[in-house]
């Protein structure tokens, strides 16, 4: 390190101390996570919602067809179509993208609705134009918390990831999206609404039957797992065969809203307090894209109010108090600097918050960009610990997306580490459960979702259909 006053090397022992989670730490993270998993399977639940997606086992590598699917993420909306052709695992697909516009987040239903289908409908006249088309089966990819009885419904339980949108809530989704496609028109037919873990699960199983988990480190995080309806005691009343594969998304971003486990700083309790939905998504809120850059800039801020002068002396600090006024593509590319004088991490503090920072200011945000950042990663590997424990999985792939996964320096080797901390491979094995980058996941992973689907209608097994009759017009 430079020349570093005293002071701040205090303050960077002390980040130190309140952003490490070393392995006994993470052992009981993950202890206490497998009897959360469990008890969101129970009747009487808990914090981890454990939805029934009404997918029914992994594709065979063997479904065809041509759908569309809609994955309304965190940050945009994506139209897909999707021919899964004749060659096992194969597929094409054509898609657009859409900025889902901030103010619709916090807007009304009507206008989320309207503009979505606006999206669908431009790309239907756009790869379209001219054709009649018959009625096209829709996989929609809605990545929020939602409790399925059937596999064409879900009834949103809490917005998460920032969204606040009234008259949501508590409501099925889907009528008001298909009523949409039907006053303009458009012969489009949900036949399955599905996570975007889910989508993950299923997408990268179809190209490697290895695949046991499929994961969310982005905007949010969550996984998805594939449970035996046996060991769902929720499920008990249906009477389904005890080794029906049914999978489950966890929406573990809940873990531990009661803050039992989870090494909380002030940080998080304030990102807590001042979010939409307070006391909601603990984990979430310590690991998800969503809020490293504000975890980032509420450290710095406690510096510059807990220690007046100690950091950026003399310098406006107007920018650096504007909340999410950071994402998480700060800390990573303070982490990405690949020089050790840190020279774009003082143009991109310049830059954003018009802060001429010292070397030993941009020192201090270089490390603790690191430990925000492994912290996150530590913690995201418990989920997947987690699952592994609980299933009794020893060995297996991870398919894993979102932009903190496939953007983060070091996510991966860091989640790795942790993982190996964990489940106490001796230092000669080679790791037994690896994280890879998934298949497509929202948009293949809806289609062949949608297309298992169809399957199920043919074959007359219609436990979790609710519209099997008019899927029947796919068949
Ligand atoms: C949030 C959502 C969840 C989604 C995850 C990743 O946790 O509640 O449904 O899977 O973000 O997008």
């Amino acid at each position: 390190m430079t020349d570093m006053p005293q002071d701040l090397l205090e303050q960077i022992k002390h980040f130190e101390e309140v952003f490490t989670v070393d392995k006994t730490k993470l052992k009981q993270v993950v202890d206490h996570f497998v009897k959360e998993l469990e008890k969101g399977l129970s009747v009487e639940g808990g914090n981890i919602p454990m939805n029934v997606t009404w997918v029914m086992g992994f594709p065979d590598g063997n479904e065809k067809g041509t759908f569309l699917a809609l994955d309304m993420g965190g940050t945009n909306l994506r139209v897909c179509e999707i021919t899964l052709t004749d060659e096992k695992g194969g597929f094409d697909i054509i898609q657009s993208k859409y900025k889902m516009p901030e103010e619709l987040k916090t807007g009304t239903a009507e206008e989320l609705w309207e503009y979505t289908v606006d999206c669908v409908q431009q790309f239907i006249e756009y790869h379209h134009e001219n054709q009649k088309l018959s009625q096209l089966p829709l996989g929609f990819t809605f990545s929020y918390p939602a409790t399925q009885d059937y596999i064409d419904h879900g009834v949103l339980q809490r917005w998460t990831k920032g969204f606040d949108i009234d008259g949501v809530e508590g409501e099925d989704v889907v009528p008001p999206l298909e009523k949409c496609f039907k006053d303009r028109g458009l012969p489009i037919k949900v036949a399955a609404l599905i996570n975007d873990t889910t989508g993950t699960l299923i997408a990268s199983s179809y190209t490697d039957s290895a695949m046991k988990i499929g994961c969310i480190f982005g905007t949010g995080v969550n996984a998805a797992y594939m449970e035996d309806a046996g060991s769902i005691p929720k499920l008990a009343h249906m009477n389904l065969p005890a080794d029906m594969p049914i999978a489950i998304n966890c929406e573990y971003g809940a873990f531990d809203n009661e803050h039992v486990v989870l090494p909380l700083t002030k940080y998080d309790h304030i990102i807590d307090r001042d979010s939409p939905r307070p006391g909601q998504q603990a984990f979430e809120k310590m690991t998800a894209g969503l809020y490293l850059g504000e975890i980032f800039r509420l450290a710095l801020v406690d510096l510059l109010d807990s220690r007046p002068g100690l950091i950026f002396a003399d310098q406006d600090h107007t920018l650096l108090r504007t909340p999410y006024l950071l994402d998480s593509s700060f800390p990573a590319a303070i982490e990405e600097d690949p020089y050790e004088n840190l020279t774009e991490t003082e143009d991109l503090v310049q830059q954003k918050l018009k802060i001429k920072a010292t070397s030993a200011e941009l020192e201090l945000m270089r490390r603790l960009a690191e430990l925000i950042g492994t912290r996150a990663a530590r913690l995201s590997a418990c989920g997947v610990a987690a699952i592994c424990k609980k299933k009794n999985i020893d060995a297996c792939h991870v398919g894993a997306d979102g932009s903190v996964f496939t953007k983060y320096p070091h996510f991966k080797a860091r989640g790795a580490q942790a993982l190996r901390e964990i489940l106490d491979w001796a230092p000669t094995e080679q790791d037994k459960v690896t994280i890879h980058a998934a298949e497509d996941g929202s948009g293949v992973g809806a289609a062949l979702i949608a297309a298992l689907t169809l399957k199920r209608v043919r074959a007359g097994n219609l436990a979790g259909i609710r519209n099997a009759k008019e899927m029947q017009a796919f068949c």
